[in-house]
């Protein structure tokens, strides 16, 4: 016999079909009425909400019982489910045409006064929901997210097996190997001074599961990634990670397609048409300045830098001669842009660090803006004839380093797609990006790095270059780009030692340095590696798209906050001297006290 009255039904499960029956039912306290004596309270599980009614005339100690209850209190309800009253159905539940008749309950715990109300249209600021996120969860709609996160595993696993792969869990605790972001440290206490570092991917020991032959891997992995957060990076995340051997570019692009589709088809209840779009990364950073760029809306970049080849304008003349580019925006004249935005889109890109922003307007046949007397009668022609500013049109000009130009013209394209309201959210939009340089300048380190990362095979028709112009190298690299967000990202590996030694010089490493971070990884090459390559989804950022969230962190049970912190227990913390002590590691600083 139980110690308390367990639930026959959930509070989302009584229709009509259940009227006549006794049952018990356990959930929380949403809200609470009194009614002209009668008392309703609206009970709540994750299935979803029943009413309970207490009538004084049947039950007079019951019904004081009831008149204590609050809310967030977790009872136990017992009694007689009866059709509601007619006029007092409600079609927006499941269970809106019955009411549970109390005839005994249960306090199973009491509650505090919560510190804002379980209501999924909350106002209440974010820290204080991570800080209490229990009641948080309590919500039906994060509710609902988990459970679409839950389902979707199911879905990517049951896809993944069917296709014959092994699903093999690889450790946490690993050979720091810093390359890209920064690692987070694990002290190792019987080795003291030697560190762990926790995973960025697993990247490392997929492809050595390769080596061993397993052919077809795949994990629902957690990474650590110790970088800058923005909204859609978490420290940790999950990744679907595979690899494959024996394949190439279509057959790993497929695959994902295939996983992409499948999840799709889950959640939104539609066919994605398949072959996805593929983008260059030249035409990309070109038409949009960005390597992932948001093709819900058409506005391109346009090159005018051929146009402005002689100008007089000193602004435009000292970019063309040290090899910049000049790029427009060309968009319909209007309302919007009157003083005030052009002086806040001129304030936008100065934030980005560029000089300023030129513009002009076609009144008429005529140009118009500060910089027009500037722009001789031939090159005002021209942006009217060759570049197609016709009346009534506006063009936003930026001059500078050509990738570093391109980058911004994409923010700024970025920004008047929102301030226009010119994204069509009714579609979303695929596509791959390909034929990615190898390298990309890491301005903190002032050197190239790979952009993937150093085990990217370079692409074969561009192996003579990795001496003479490593910078023209192409990679055998392919992201997935939903909605102008990567979600995954992947390529074809070096499988043969000799092509990875080129590439760590080509990458400034050492042999020896080589040696010692990724000897393990090169010893395994010698012996029979398989062609191989992979991708990887990044899991929580697909399902905030594909649940329309408007952050990582919806999806996510128990987020990090933008710093880095985690409110509810207080990670990261302080440790105790003992601990410290057990490690070896003396702190240099004070400990500084986190709030
Ligand atoms: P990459 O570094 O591109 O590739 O990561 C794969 C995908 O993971 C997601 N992602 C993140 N999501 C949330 N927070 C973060 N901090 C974060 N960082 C990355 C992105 C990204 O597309 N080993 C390779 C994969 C491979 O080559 O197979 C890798 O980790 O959606």
């Amino acid at each position: 016999m139980a110690g308390f009255l367990k639930r026959t039904h959930t509070c989302g499960e009584l229709t009509r079909q259940d009227v006549g029956k006794k049952v018990i039912l356990n959930g929380w306290i949403k809200s609470w009425r009194d009614h002209g004596g009668l008392i309703f309270i609206d009970l709540r599980d994750r299935y979803g909400i029943t009413q309970v009614v207490f009538n004084p005339e049947k039950n007079k100690a019951l019904h004081e019982l009831a008149g204590k209850l609050r809310n967030e209190f977790v009872i136990s309800a017992q009694g007689l489910v009866e059709l509601r009253p007619e006029g007092t159905i409600n079609k927006e539940l499941s269970t809106g045409e019955i009411d549970l008749v109390a005839e005994r309950i249960e306090v199973l715990n009491k509650s505090r006064t919560t510190p804002f109300e379980i209501l999924d249209d909350l106002t209440v600021n974010e820290e204080l929901r991570l800080q209490y996120r229990y009641l948080d969860l309590r919500r039906p709609g994060l509710q609902k997210k988990l459970i679409l996160r839950s389902e979707v595993y199911n879905v990517v696993r049951n896809y993944l097996h069917e296709n014959n792969f092994v699903e093999i869990e690889t450790p946490f605790l690993m050979k720091s190997t810093p390359e890209g972001a920064r690692d987070f440290l694990v002290p190792s206490r019987n080795y003291q001074g030697r560190f762990y570092a926790l995973p960025q991917s697993p990247q490392t020991y997929k492809q050595i599961l390769m080596v061993a032959g397993f052919d077809r891997y795949f994990q629902i992995v957690k990474c650590f990634r110790d970088e800058d957060l923005r909204k859609d990076r978490q420290p940790e995340f999950t990744q679907i990670d595979i690899e494959m051997s024996f394949v190439e570019e279509e057959d790993v692009i497929g695959l994902a397609e295939g996983l992409i589709k499948m999840v799709y088809r889950f959640v939104k209840g539609i066919d994605l048409k398949e072959p996805f779009p593929r983008v260059t990364y030249d035409e990309a950073m070109h038409l949009y300045g960005s390597d992932k760029p948001d093709l819900r809306f058409t506005l391109k970049i346009q090159d005018l830098t051929s146009l402005f080849a002689h100008t007089e304008f000193k602004v435009f003349g000292s970019v063309v001669s040290s090899g910049g580019i000049i790029g427009g925006l060309r968009l319909p004249d209007g309302a919007y842009f009157g003083r005030n935005n052009l002086d806040r889109l001129t304030e936008f890109v100065k934030k980005l660090g560029a000089h300023g922003l030129v513009w002009l307007r076609n009144k008429n046949g005529i140009l118009e803006g500060p910089a027009a007397k500037f722009i001789s009668a031939g090159e005002q022609r021209a942006l009217q004839e060759s570049a197609g500013l016709a009346p009534g049109e506006i063009i936003l000009i930026l001059a500078g380093a050509t990738e570093d130009t391109l980058f911004k013209l994409g923010e700024l394209r970025l920004k008047l797609a929102e301030d226009l309201t010119l994204i069509d959210t009714t579609v979303d939009n695929f596509l791959w990006m390909v034929n990615f340089p190898m390298l990309e300048f890491d301005h903190e380190e002032a050197r190239f790095v790979a952009r993937h990362h150093p085990f990217t095979s370079p692409k074969p028709e561009d192996i003579p270059l990795l001496e003479s112009s490593p910078e023209k190298v192409k990679a055998r690299a392919y992201d997935l780009v939903m909605n102008g967000n990567e979600i995954a990202g992947g390529s074809i590996r070096i499988h043969r030692r000799d092509m990875q030694k080129k590439v760590f010089h080509m990458l400034n490493i050492s042999d020896s340095e080589a040696e010692e971070k990724f000897g393990f990884l090169l010893n395994a090459l010698d012996y029979g590696a398989p062609p191989h390559g992979g991708v990887a989804f990044g899991f929580d950022r697909m399902l905030m798209l594909l649940s329309d969230s408007r952050s990582i962190r919806d999806v996510i049970a128990f987020p990090k906050t933008s710093s880095g912190l985690s409110l509810m227990d207080g990670a990261p913390s302080n440790v105790e001297q003992k601990q410290l002590d057990e490690l070896g590691i003396k702190l240099a600083k004070e400990k500084i006290k986190i709030i």
